[in-house]
């Protein structure tokens, strides 16, 4: 079956769907990145801030932004497409502060409206959010700087209900640089009256994305992209139009998938800025990559080596490109060490990969060891997040012989028409 041209607003539901891969195929041609996922999470929610229409461009036709929109609509926002990668989002008539449930488990992403409603509304609650199974996921940087910005939050059944006569700009010490800790608390802050300032902030591209889209809206937000970043608070701000930064994680995805086949792809519509550590780590294993004008070249017609690779916050290598690049490892000669220091489970795809005879060990919950090379043999396996599943993609595309990959909905979730776009590039690969 041809896979469908997935609409825009879509929900990759829980279905039976499965990736059917003839692997040994060496990928060759061009490749474009969609825009990235986890920044369309916070541009989706910073458009709550303001009564104004807010544009989205290059937004991803992916699971996770359906999941989004459904969120935000049951505050009372509309969102609507307005191209095959726009989206028109007007949040004048917010009729709710608190999303259900339901709707909250689909998606980690979702406690971003928590800080937006607290400062649009002084009022918001939200269920601990659901998401991946890759480890422990705590909210309390999330929740301490509410706090600390004059909110009230308490626990009431399942949600966290938050309240305040009005935010105040304070100083607040993160304990982890969390991603959406830091997107959430420069939500909150970005009309709170005075200065906040967030110590210890996540610096990925995609916090930095953020700022950029709220200092567009009128917010003043220095400092994005280190770990100080200062949010002089605001009268208001005001509705604008947002382009939506390209998908690293998808554009890894895409190198990965060429030099684990042996193949020559061009990734094209990338930003290199972002991805200095992974072209730094693909050039040790032995890859041959050529930097061009937003475009990544990729060769995997050498010989690949072992290294050692540890998933750290940005400018670590990212820890959603930790599975796909374990993938890649089972091809290089030696014993490779991967260690995951983001999550304290995202190593659960290992079990899958030894179905497929990769030499993989773990030691404890975060570390794994990889022999290589060793063929990988086509075979049933299933996708256990979005990055995993990825990972299990790229295998099957190595792969002798064919392989199923189950619970696909993970991986569609993250990532645009990947069957298509891979198929462009000649995978055998077909969705059932
Ligand atoms: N953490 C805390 N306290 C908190 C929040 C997080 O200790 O209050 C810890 C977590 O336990 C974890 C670490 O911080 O060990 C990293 O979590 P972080 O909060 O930074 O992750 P996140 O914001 O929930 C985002 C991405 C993830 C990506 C991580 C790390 C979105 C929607 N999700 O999650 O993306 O892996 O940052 O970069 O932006 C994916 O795309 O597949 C994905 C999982």
């Amino acid at each position: 079956m041809r896979e469908q041209t997935a609409p825009l607003i879509y929900t990759s539901s829980r279905d039976d769907t499965k990736l059917i891969i003839e692997g040994g195929r060496p990928l060759r041609g061009s490749v474009t990145v969609s825009g990235s996922k986890n920044a369309t999470m916070g541009a989706m929610a910073a458009a709550l801030l303001v009564e104004e229409d807010c544009f989205l461009e290059n937004v991803p036709a992916i699971g996770d932004v359906g999941h989004m929109a459904e969120v935000i609509r049951s505050l009372g926002a509309e969102v609507e497409p307005t191209s095959e990668h726009g989206l028109r989002i007007n949040a004048a008539r917010l009729t709710g502060t608190s999303p259900p449930t339901e709707l909250v488990g689909n998606l980690r992403a979702s406690f971003l409206v928590m800080g937006a409603l607290l400062a649009r509304l002084g009022s918001a609650g939200c269920s601990p959010p659901g998401g991946d199974v890759i480890g422990q996921r705590p909210i309390d940087v999330h929740l301490a700087g509410f706090e600390a910005m004059g909110a009230r939050v308490v626990r009431e059944d399942e949600k966290y209900v938050a309240e305040t006569p009005g935010l105040r700009g304070a100083r607040v010490f993160a304990d982890y640089p969390s991603v959406l800790g830091t997107q959430n608390l420069m939500l909150a802050a970005a009309t709170a009256a005075g200065t906040t300032t967030i110590v210890n902030a996540a610096s990925e591209p995609e916090v930095q994305s953020l700022a950029t889209m709220l200092n567009a809206m009128g917010a003043r937000i220095n400092g994005a992209g280190g770990h100080t970043v200062t949010i002089e608070g605001v009268e208001r701000l005001r509705g604008i139009s947002h382009r939506i930064i390209p998908d690293r994680l998808e554009a890894g995805t895409f190198a990965i998938a060429a030099a684990v086949t042996g193949g020559e792809v061009e990734v094209q519509g990338v930003d290199l800025g972002h991805l200095f550590s992974f072209v730094s780590k693909m050039r040790e294993v032995g890859v041959d990559l050529v930097e061009g004008d937003g475009t990544l070249g990729v060769r995997g017609d050498g010989e690949l080596r072992a290294v050692t690779i540890q998933a750290l916050p940005y400018p670590g290598l990212a820890t959603d490109l930790q599975a796909p690049m374990a993938v890649l490892l089972t091809q290089a000669r030696g014993v490779s060490y991967v260690h995951e220091r983001v999550f304290d489970n995202r190593l659960l795809y290992v079990g899958e990969l030894r179905k497929m005879g990769a030499e993989v060990v773990t030691t404890g919950t975060t570390t794994a060891i990889i022999s290589g090379p060793t063929p990988l043999i086509g075979s049933s396996v299933r996708a256990l997040d979005v990055r995993a599943g990825a990972a299990l993609i790229l295998a099957g595309l190595a792969a002798s012989g064919r392989t199923e990959v189950a619970d696909v909905y993970h991986v569609d979730r993250g990532y645009e028409r990947i069957g298509e776009k891979l198929r462009g590039l000649g995978a055998a690969i077909e969705r059932a």
